[in-house]
């Protein structure tokens, strides 16, 4: 793939990114309302907490590409984080928890992606924060999961493919880096 091929399927990825973050902080805000103080509610406090850096750190890698957030994609995934942080309000405890971590799982290799259309763009500044948000991500649905699998609900739910150990980020991308290999396009998810 060619530079400029890569830089513009990046900066795409990055507004995909950059909105999915709002509906993730939209969903989080209802999840937290739904639940009470405590470790739970903690736990989504902090998470939020990152998705809004999250948004932060895409916004300046869009703004050192000369690009700016999409606003459609904004609206289109602020509606739909509403809708899921109003559905954590009516979904009981358990629901919005494994909801949460199921989307979570998503999001980890999206960054992975990111990274590596950055090495293609010539973006080497950009991989390692990217990586690092991969990580992030990863954490989320550790923790969430860990959350939702004490619950009994939990035996009799639809799993998804638990992500690889965390240092397999790192490992993957010096994979690539050996041998590169443009990421294929998907479908973009929640953070
Ligand atoms: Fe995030
Ligand atoms: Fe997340």
């Amino acid at each position: 793939m060619d530079a400029t091929t890569a830089r513009t399927r990046l900066i795409r990825g990055l507004q995909l990114a950059y909105s999915g973050e709002w509906g993730a902080v939209h969903a989080y805000l209802g999840h937290r309302a739904a639940l009470r103080h405590g470790s739970d509610r903690q736990l989504i406090v902090d998470i939020l907490k990152d998705e809004i850096l999250h948004r932060r750190i895409v916004l300046r890698m869009l703004e050192a590409l000369g690009a700016e957030p999409d606003p459609k994609r904004e609206r289109k995934m602020r509606r739909i984080g509403r809708t899921i942080g109003c559905l954590c309000r009516i979904g009981g405890w358990y629901l919005p928890m494994y909801g949460a971590a199921r989307l979570e799982s998503a999001n980890i290799v999206e960054y992975e992606d990111l990274a590596r259309l950055a090495w293609f763009a010539d973006r080497e500044g950009d991989i390692d924060e990217l990586l690092h948000l991969a990580e992030v991500e990863w954490d989320h649905e550790h923790w969430l999961r860990a959350r939702a699998a004490t619950r009994w609900l939990w035996r009799f739910s639809p799993r998804w493919a638990v992500p690889d150990p965390r240092p397999t980020i790192r490992e993957r991308f010096e994979t690539f880096r050996a041998a590169p290999k443009p990421p294929a396009e998907r479908k973009p998810g929640l953070r």
